[in-house]
């Protein structure tokens, strides 16, 4: 990751863009704390209807405020964050890329297939960039995993999301919430489309589910498998990927990553800590974000993608507890790059 983002901050100190951010909640607030100190970056401000989250903006940032999308649009945009809730997303992205302003929308892309499917059309409509903030791909014990798995035949991965109540509850479900980044993982991970998906979900406090064990099939024969609650007392975030020649596990919070590789057959096999970088993960994404406007490339998420991983985590929600028919294994492959 470090090398990678080496690149894309030289380049993003080139052209002076000038970015806002829409919600001033949790993440809003940090899109534009990161934004304030990235080269080549100008923090127009950042809009709430909520007058004391402007206010906390305020005094956390000391950057300008808005009550109004409009009144920030009217300044003039290169490109904007959009944090609001989600079931917002599609109403603002709509309205930046009318203007013909860059769009970083936070995880899922939408409430729905349907709304961000529109979202994708307006932007390659207007020639705009739309990007996706599914963050984790951006951390650094993920892209080492990222890494350790190339050029392997992978087989199966396991991955684990699981902690407390978040203290706001949205109206959304822990597979909405949590579940989609694992399931942007693991179609990143293989590179390939999940095309089985069993879903186990539970509602053990909460109006929507509050457990969910979801296991999946992609389309190169990949097995996955997500665990995930709003019930464990504290966070762990951990990924393992079993491949024919490796073992990498990796703790996303700690971002410790280990791998066993060169099995023998009496059973003996090598194990290695590998090297990952510190990057803060939303850095990285809006550096990534910014080079990609800068440069009119394909940004690292896109909104194609986005959309892919928010009908996987809606098909769980829709399914029956069981299988989804799923078109026939076409054998596993090696992922490249
Ligand atoms: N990438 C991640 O890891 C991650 C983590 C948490 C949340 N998120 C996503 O970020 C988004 C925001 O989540 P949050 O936890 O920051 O929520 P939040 O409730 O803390 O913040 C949302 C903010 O948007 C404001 N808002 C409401 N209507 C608005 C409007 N019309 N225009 C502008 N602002 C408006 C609210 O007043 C609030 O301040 C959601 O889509 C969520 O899924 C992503």
């Amino acid at each position: 990751m470090t090398s990678s983002t080496g690149s894309a901050e030289t380049a993003a100190a080139g052209q002076l863009l000038r970015v806002g951010v829409v919600g001033a909640g949790v993440m809003g607030t940090n899109h534009a704390r990161v934004l304030a100190g990235l080269p080549g970056v100008e923090l127009v401000g950042i809009v709430d209807p909520l007058a004391a989250h402007r206010t906390r903006a305020v005094q956390m940032l000391g950057c300008r405020t808005f009550a109004t999308l409009e009144e920030m649009l009217d300044l003039g945009l290169d490109a904007v964050t959009i944090a609001a809730p989600t079931h917002l997303h599609r109403e603002v992205a709509l309205a930046c890329i009318a203007r013909k302003v860059h769009v970083l929308v936070e995880k899922p892309i939408a409430s729905s297939v349907v709304e961000g499917h529109e979202i994708v059309a307006a932007a390659r409509a207007a020639g705009v960039t739309l990007m996706v903030g599914h963050v984790e791909r951006f951390n650094p014990a993920v892209a080492a995993i990222k890494q350790a798995i190339k050029d392997e035949e992978i087989l199966s991965i396991a991955i684990t999301r699981v902690g407390p109540f978040p203290p706001r509850m949205s109206n959304v479900g822990v597979v909405i919430d949590l579940a989609v980044h694992d399931i942007d993982l693991i179609r990143w991970f293989t590179e390939s489309d999940i095309v089985d998906v069993q879903p186990q979900l539970a509602s053990a406090v909460a109006e929507r589910e509050d457990i969910a064990l979801l296991q999946f099939r992609t389309a190169s024969g990949v097995l996955a498998h997500i665990n995930t609650n709003w019930l464990t007392p504290f966070k762990a975030r951990s990924v393992t990927v079993a491949t024919r020649g490796k073992y990498v596990q990796g703790d996303l919070l700690t971002r410790q990553v280990t791998e066993c590789f060169g099995f023998q057959r009496d059973g003996s096999y090598s194990m290695r800590h590998l090297s990952v970088g510190h990057d803060e993960p939303l850095r990285a994404e809006l550096l990534a974000f910014l080079d990609a406007v800068r440069r009119g490339a394909v940004p690292a998420v896109t909104g194609e993608e986005g959309v892919a991983s928010l009908e996987i985590a809606i098909k769980c929600l829709d399914a029956p507890a069981g299988s989804i028919a799923a078109p026939l294994r076409q054998g596993p492959r090696a992922v490249a790059g």
